[in-house]
């Protein structure tokens, strides 16, 4: 087995490396100023909008959103794992990567939660080429092989999608693997084993072909398992563990990334056998959610990737609904450029027998007619209206509202409005002052981060930057993103901040900021470059690298009063509010019934708002 890569030495090989280097011998760069510029390899433009800050070590394109560091670029471009991108660039520089046994990983610069990760990463490798042995070993086997050649798929399709088979019994994986009983808690930790009630440990996944499930890295986080014939559970999952999130992951992006240098679009399936028999059948970019619904967070995902999606769903009314609850995580993220399209089949089929009936070209057609999100959503909601009358198109109008408000500002939302305006008869200046009720479900839409001032040089083009990186932003979000910035600019700062001042907010601005802290005080010498390269890939990581290209967030002078001054104002935050509800209530309510209790707390809210107005007054 491989062994970990230590992060002392990718700390080592970000500093050896120059990210301009490493970037101008794949695309070629122009000196632009302090940065280097040039068209951008991961979407099409005319104008370039890339840009490679040699201070700071990172890069990043104001068009799409990619940035990261020296290493993710790499990853990116040349469409490798995390493993094969540092060896590749520890090469380039004459350094050989070493390894470290994935147990004892301890010493300055790994959190218990991380050592204990990079356990759980190590041992889920392990156990998938368990699995793909046995698949090629195991007497038992030739059932399950027979079963895949059934499906139609090849030898190949199966070694790249690695392909395994957990043999029947109670207790192989646990004799394979488990020699030791920090092994076997491991095993237990990772998903793979099961107590009952009196104690008893068995396999997880008995008698099934199992698909590994590989993070954007391609680290095997989880699996899935199917039986050979129709017992019940048909589909077998990983539960969730330290190092996978149902609601996060996709099945299959990894593999669609790996088998495409550049992704134009992105299905989104429903199942584990589809995304395999569509790559079978040469249609190598289908992912699938793990049985769950289509969040926020797995559109972002796709999205970062490529501008457009095709979800892909039954035509009954449970595909239907699931497309409608696709169709409102997609509305915040559509930025110009951007699209989702949906494709209903026929009841009964889903896009593994509609491959393999109607062959690859028949399903790219279909792909390509598939319904616009614009189309999708005014239908959905005109349906049972009727729209021949006056009263059915001032309903239409009041219930698409609502969700034409969570669009991003951009040329989509003003046509969308348009759209909505044509199909109502009422002009769009009408439809915008209507007043509106709430978008009704949970998830409310976001408020956008604060547009960016535009570049004073005029280098690159910056265009206004709204995507929020998920609908639970907080109204403490922008300042939030104000102090995250500055810690990307001078991670030094970190040092003269507290990270229990935040202890009292909420949010996942908050959450990062917090984390960035805690991680600067475990490195306090990470620079910029590592930081991004701690959260490459995940979308804190994709907010992380918007933040770092907004140079003109950063002052010119007093970054560090700035900063403190930050993590002061957002400290005082939940007093602020505390004390704004309170006064709320006193609004609403008779003076009387509010309690003793409740009058002398908010007396002291008051006096400490006026001790500290008079403090800051001093100092100015
Ligand atoms: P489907 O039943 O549509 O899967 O469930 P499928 O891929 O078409 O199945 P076969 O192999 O062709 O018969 C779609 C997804 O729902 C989850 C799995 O993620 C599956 O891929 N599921 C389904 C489960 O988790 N458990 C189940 O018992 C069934
Ligand atoms: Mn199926």
């Amino acid at each position: 087995m491989a062994g970990l890569i230590p992060q002392t030495f990718l700390d080592d090989l970000l500093d050896r490396l120059d990210i301009v280097e490493v970037v101008d011998r794949r695309v070629k760069l122009k000196k632009t100023g302090k940065n280097y510029s040039a068209r951008c390899p991961f979407h099409d433009e005319k104008t370039p909008s890339f840009s490679v800050n040699p201070e700071k070590q990172f890069y990043y394109c104001f068009g799409c959103g990619a940035g990261g560091n020296a290493l993710g670029f790499v990853m990116d471009y040349e469409n490798l794992g995390f493993p094969q991108a540092v060896e590749s660039l520890a090469g380039s520089v004459g350094m050989t990567v070493p390894r470290e046994e994935s147990r004892p990983a301890t010493g300055p610069g790994s959190s218990a939660e991380e050592q204990s990760n990079r356990q759980l990463y190590a041992v889920m490798e392990e156990v998938a080429n368990y699995y793909k042995r046995e698949l090629r070993k195991h007497p038992e086997a030739k059932r399950a092989i027979k079963y895949l050649k059934e499906r139609g798929l090849t030898g190949v399709i199966a070694k790249d999608f690695d392909l395994g088979f957990a043999p029947p019994g109670w207790d192989n994986l646990i004799k394979a693997l488990g020699d030791t009983d920090d092994k076997r808690d491991l095993l237990m930790k990772a998903g793979m084993l099961v107590e009952n009630d009196s104690g008893r440990i068995y396999d997880r996944f008995r008698d099934r072909v199992v698909f590994p499930i590989r993070d954007q890295r391609g680290r095997v986080i989880a699996f899935g398992g199917r039986v050979l014939g129709d017992d019940k559970p048909k589909y077998l999952n990983s539960p969730e563990t330290g190092i996978f999130f149902k609601g996060r992951e996709l099945y299959g992006l990894y593999q669609a990334k790996q088998a495409n240098r550049k992704l134009e679009r992105v299905l989104v399936v429903e199942g584990y056998m589809d995304v395999i028999a569509l790559a079978q059948h040469g249609i190598t970019n289908a992912s699938a959610t793990l049985g769950t619904a289509t969040s926020a967070t797995h559109l972002q995902r796709i999205y970062r990737l490529c501008p457009e999606i095709v979800f892909c769903f039954d035509g009954d009314e449970a595909g239907r609904k699931a497309a409608f609850r696709a169709m409102e995580n997609a509305l915040p993220c559509m930025e110009d450029g951007r699209q989702a399209r949906f494709l209903f089949l026929p009841e009964g089929e889903d896009p593994d027998s509609a491959v393999r009936t109607g062959g690859a070209e028949q399903f790219e057609m279909l792909l390509d007619n598939a319904t616009p999100l614009e189309t999708f959503l005014f239908d959905s909601l005109a349906e049972g209206i009727d729209i021949g009358s006056m009263d059915g198109r001032a309903r239409l109008s009041k219930k698409a509202l609502p969700y034409l408000r969570t669009l991003p500002e951009g040329i989509y939302r003003q046509l969308m409005f348009q759209a909505l305006a044509e199909r109502t008869g009422l002009t769009t200046e009408t439809l915008m002052k209507l007043e509106a009720p709430p978008v009704p479900k949970s998830t409310e839409p976001t408020e956008p981060p604060p547009d960016y001032p535009e570049p004073e040089d005029g280098q690159v083009a910056a265009p206004k930057q709204r995507q929020a990186i998920s609908s639970s932003n907080t109204p403490y979000s922008s300042i939030a993103q104000g102090a995250i910035a500055l810690l990307l600019h001078q991670p030094t700062v970190a040092q003269l901040s507290d990270p229990e001042k935040l202890r009292e907010l909420e949010g996942e601005d908050i959450g990062l900021l917090r984390e960035l802290l805690e991680l600067l005080r475990r490195r306090p010498e990470s620079n910029t470059a590592m930081l991004l390269g701690h959260w490459y890939d995940t979308p804190e990581g994709d907010l992380l690298s918007r933040l770092a290209g907004q140079e003109r967030l950063i002052p010119t002078e007093g970054i560090e009063q700035q900063f403190v001054d930050t993590i002061e104002m957002l400290s005082q935050l939940p007093q602020h509010s505390r004390l704004s509800a309170q006064v709320d209530k006193l609004k609403l309510t008779n003076y009387a019934e509010v309690s003793e209790l409740e009058k002398q707390s908010l007396r002291e809210l008051l006096q400490r708002k006026q001790q500290r107005d008079a403090q800051k007054n001093k100092r100015k």
